[in-house]
């Protein structure tokens, strides 16, 4: 096959590599933020031992100072679990980029992940409904 580049193929699934190149190496490559480096594998020995599906479904939903997909809105999962394939592949790792059979297992992963975000943020909606502001001598404004 030879190889095209990212403009080159419009509408097809990105790899791994190309995925990290474009987007994630704005923060792995330098560990902008205490991202984990590619290439550290100090960093990365830890991320590696919590398995590629919940890692990749874990960091797709974002975790701490890691953005909801790497803030990449158009990316999909299956080129997101690619990325994490080749940056922990460049780490230590064995992993291939995921097949359908592992895309379900993340896709359910996932699904928990956002489920528990989803909830966070439905706690902070109930703090902000329990505590409206009253403007003395005025409307109150919508909460
Ligand atoms: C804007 C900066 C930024 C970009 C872009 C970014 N990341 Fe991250 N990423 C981080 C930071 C910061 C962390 C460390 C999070 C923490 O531990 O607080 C992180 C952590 C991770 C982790 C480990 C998650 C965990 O459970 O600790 C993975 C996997 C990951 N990123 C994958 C990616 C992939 C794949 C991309 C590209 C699609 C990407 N990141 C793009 C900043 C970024």
């Amino acid at each position: 096959m030879p190889t095209l580049s990212c403009a080159a193929m419009p509408g097809q699934v990105k790899t791994g590599e190309q995925v990290y190149q474009t987007i994630c190496s704005a923060c792995h490559r330098d560990g902008v933020a205490h991202a984990p480096k590619v290439g550290d594998r100090a960093a990365w020995s830890k991320l590696i031992a919590e398995k590629q599906v919940e890692l990749t479904a874990d960091a797709w939903a974002g975790t701490r100072a890691m953005p909801p997909k790497g803030g990449a809105t158009d990316l999909s999962l299956r080129e997101f679990g690619g990325a994490v394939a080749y940056m922990a592949s460049q780490s230590g790792a064995d992993w291939q980029a995921p097949d359908d059979a592992m895309m379900v297992r993340i896709r359910a992963a996932a699904r928990g992940a956002l489920d528990k975000k989803i909830r966070q943020a439905q706690a902070m909606r109930r703090e902000l409904d329990a505590s409206p502001i009253v403007v003395k001598g005025g409307k109150s404004p919508a909460q």
